[in-house]
């Protein structure tokens, strides 16, 4: 396996929160969150299955430690008793490269505590400020209040709506997406 990146140097901790980078025992943790229905809802997936999450969790902890940071998925831990509680990643745009989308999810059980804006505060961090890239963005199921929040406690603008653009189960779905720019970042962080 590629596998330069220093683990603990891509680990990171907020207030409550620590950041660390996926790792092959995490299917468990994975499963917790992806086998509830209003979860993957919101992340347009079906339920996982053990095998899926298998593969899945392998790759993403293979991506995430290239030494060039393309992709990270880091899980989301409480400092205070290591929990996980959710997950969280950052993926650059196979082209553009300065272009990365955001996306996470907080385990319904931790909900409403601002653990999703606190993990995503730290992780635009990373990307403006570790990975030099010039935009981020999220693209937010149109129903979805709680990411969406998330995305203006961060201020990150709505700059669109996609009308009935993605399937959500049996119904098409109308998504926002919202993005900040590294100059916002840098005026929000002044
Ligand atoms: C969306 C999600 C990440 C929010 O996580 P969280 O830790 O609860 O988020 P925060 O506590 O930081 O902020 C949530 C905000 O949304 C609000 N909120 C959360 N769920 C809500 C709901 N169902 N309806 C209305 N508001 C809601 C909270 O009140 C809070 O707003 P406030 O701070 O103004 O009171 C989490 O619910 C989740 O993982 N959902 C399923 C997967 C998902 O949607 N991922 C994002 C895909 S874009």
């Amino acid at each position: 396996m590629h596998c330069s990146r220093d683990w603990e140097a891509m680990t990171y901790q907020t207030d409550r929160l620590t950041l660390r980078p996926i790792e092959e025992r995490d299917v468990d943790t994975m499963l917790a969150t992806r086998t509830i229905p209003e979860v993957v809802e919101f992340t347009y997936e079906p339920i996982w299955t053990r095998e899926y999450a298998q593969e899945r969790v392998a790759r993403h902890a293979r991506l995430s430690h290239e030494e060039s940071p393309v992709f990270t998925r880091w899980m989301i831990e409480l400092r205070e008793s290591g929990t996980v509680i959710g997950d969280i990643y950052l993926n650059k745009d196979a082209e553009l490269q300065g272009t990365t989308e955001i996306g996470y999810v907080i385990h319904p059980n931790y909900a409403g505590h601002g653990y999703a804006t606190e993990a995503a505060r730290e992780v635009l961090r990373i990307g403006f400020e570790e990975w030099g890239v010039h935009r981020i963005y999220a693209r937010v199921d149109e129903d979805n209040t709680g990411s969406t929040r998330v995305c203006q406690h961060l201020g990150m603008r709505q700059e669109g709506r996609l009308i009935e653009n993605d399937r959500r189960g049996d119904k098409w779905s109308t998504e926002l997406v919202f993005a900040m720019l590294d100059r916002e970042w840098k005026t929000r962080s002044e």
